[in-house]
């Protein structure tokens, strides 16, 4: 663990939005939830940590003052009461967001104890921090892994992301982590792919939480850029996120 890690007066707590597979829900999942707790009156930063390929900013359309890129770029100057000039509010209130790069060329720029830093700083700024994860056991995710408080672990409900959900849960649960695991069985439908009963034997797992597919809504939310539970918050999909910020709420009292 380095120092950074280490730091223990931290105020924010971290969430990780993680899965095995691409294409499963992560970022629809970082920035839904990021507008359910500020909707709940936490302040939030939803940020991406997929360097080359950042994708944060099309769920959330809005003009950026800074993104990662240009945090790097004055980073001598940020501290953990600057990063607030940073941060870019969404058109509501508590809900802050720091889009990726702009090239997977800038991504190269970014260092990884430079961006724990980052996210350290951060924990004094906000009271959750969500990182969108790049999939992968990177070092950073790594350390990541051990700073958060929460991880949230997506799956889809077609065989082979769910036999692949269960060797990423076995190598987390190898990891011994201090954070709550949340495990989503998302765009789940019921007589298509694998029966619950079947997913939960496969991932020898309980208390999942299942997001039904609703292809229109998460369509027409990304290629307006406004969040779904935004765009439609008595849909099924706005409820289970609603549904799991309680969760994440109620886990997260009374401390670390
Ligand atoms: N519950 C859902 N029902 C239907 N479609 C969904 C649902 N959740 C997400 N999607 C769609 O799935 C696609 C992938 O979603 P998203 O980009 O959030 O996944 P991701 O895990 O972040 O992907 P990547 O691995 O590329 O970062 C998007 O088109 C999104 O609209
Ligand atoms: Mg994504």
């Amino acid at each position: 663990m380095t120092d950074i890690q280490k730091e223990t007066s931290r105020k924010g707590k971290l969430i990780v939005v993680a899965s095995s597979n691409g294409g499963s829900g992560k970022s629809s999942i970082a920035s839904n939830l990021g507008v359910s707790l500020a909707q709940n009156g936490h302040k939030t930063v939803v940020l991406d940590n997929n360097f080359y390929f950042s994708d944060m900013h099309v769920f959330f359309d809005k003009k950026y003052k800074h993104n990662i890129s240009g945090i790097f770029e004055n980073y001598a100057d940020i501290d953990e009461k600057t990063i607030e000039l940073y941060l870019t509010q969404y058109n509501m209130k508590n809900l802050y967001v720091i889009p990726g790069t702009n090239t997977p060329e800038d991504g190269e720029q970014i260092e990884d104890e430079k961006y724990l830093k980052v996210i350290n700083h951060l924990t004094f700024a906000a009271d959750y921090i969500i990182v969108d994860l790049v999939n992968g056991f990177s070092d950073l995710n790594l350390s990541l892994l051990d700073m958060c408080h929460h991880m949230i672990i997506i799956s889809n409900s077609n065989l082979n992301t769910v036999l692949n959900t269960k060797k990423y849960v076995d190598i987390v649960e190898q990891l011994n982590l201090t954070c709550e695991l949340h495990l989503i069985i998302n765009k789940y439908s019921k007589n298509k792919n694998l029966s619950q009963k079947q997913i939960e034997t496969l991932l020898d797992h309980e208390g999942l939480m299942y997001i039904k597919n609703e292809e229109k809504l998460m369509a027409k939310a990304i290629n307006i850029g406004i969040p779904a539970i935004i765009l439609n918050k008595a849909s099924a999909y706005s409820k289970k996120i609603n549904e799991l910020g309680k969760r994440v709420t109620a886990f997260s009292i009374g401390g670390e």
